[in-house]
């Protein structure tokens, strides 16, 4: 009885076939929901699909994930239903006419994955009821009980020839033993965060339903983040913006300023202290103060 499922009362298996019925319908994006028991990493299950010709809509959930891949090349860890390990794929290239869907081109799927953040943020503050913001570009942010901010949730985005994978690890009912030492932000989770509810269903669908209604907008629009109201909404969220940083770039040295905003582009502005203001696209940003 120890390895079943249902031996943790705590961390009760997602009801599939329910997930299915609900989310899977005609009209909705979403084409087929995949709960599977183990694998090694979603993001790399979901991407083997795409390059096998899988269409835009596919869902991968595991129970359990083995080698989680986070961004940067660090690991996503999480014990067995503790929280929510998902892959979506997605084709912004391939026109939907059914829908009024344009082609996106590619210069704008970057906003992909701050679009899974909003939606992540909008689902966790609906069903989780804590207050949920973004570091920039899109981790999770919950706020403990006595304060301090800790990362609940990251999502990873991959290119997988003409599809984007976006992957979202999201920590739920995760113990303070239970959750990664990290060398930046602390590591938490829902329930850590004081949360009440720890049912990954819930959260599931509104996460999937919320993205859905984003993801539709933007892709109505051309992908152009300002029209469908999506640069608003990821400007709202974003707990970067104001605040003093310290930006670790890929290739060049650390940046040190105030961020004044987040432009079109989903590119971070930094204003560093000779007055000068800086347009970054990836890296690690640090919240100073
Ligand atoms: C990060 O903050 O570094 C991103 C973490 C993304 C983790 C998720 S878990 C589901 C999906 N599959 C993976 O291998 N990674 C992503």
């Amino acid at each position: 009885m120890a390895s079943s499922p249902y031996a943790d009362l705590d961390r009760p298996p997602l009801a599939a076939r329910a997930l299915q019925r609900a989310l899977v319908v005609p009209g909705a994006m979403w084409r087929r929901i995949d709960v599977v028991a183990e694998t090694g990493s979603t993001n790399a299950d979901v991407a083997q699909a795409a390059r096998e010709g899988a269409g835009e809509g596919l869902v991968v959930v595991a129970e359990r994930q083995v080698a989680g891949r986070g961004r940067r090349s660090r690991e996503w860890v999480s014990p067995p239903r503790a929280g929510l390990t998902l892959s979506v794929l997605l084709r912004p290239g391939v026109p939907d006419a059914g829908r009024g869907w344009h082609a996106v081109p590619p210069g704008r799927w970057g906003w992909l994955p701050l679009l899974a953040g909003v939606a992540l943020a909008e689902a966790v503050r609906r069903v989780a009821e804590v207050g949920a913001t973004l570091k920039w570009p899109n981790d999770l942010l919950v706020t403990a009980p006595g304060g301090g901010e800790g990362k609940a949730a990251g999502i990873l985005a991959e290119v997988a020839g003409d599809a984007v994978v976006l992957g979202v690890g999201l920590n739920v009912s995760t113990r303070a033993e239970e959750l990664p030492p990290t060398t930046g932000l602390p590591a938490t989770s829902l329930r850590a965060a004081g949360s009440g509810s720890a049912d990954r269903d819930p959260l599931l669908r509104a996460l999937l339903r919320s993205f859905e209604r984003w993801y539709g907008g933007w892709r109505e629009t051309g992908g152009d983040a300002e029209l469908c109201g999506l640069l608003e909404a990821y400007r709202r969220d974003c707990a970067t913006i104001g605040r003093d940083v310290r930006v670790l770039l890929p290739d060049a040295d650390a940046l040190t300023g105030v961020v004044t905003t987040v432009d079109r582009d989903g590119q971070l502005v930094v204003r560093t202290a000779d007055g000068r203001e800086h347009r970054v696209s990836a890296g690690d940003v640090l919240h100073v103060r």
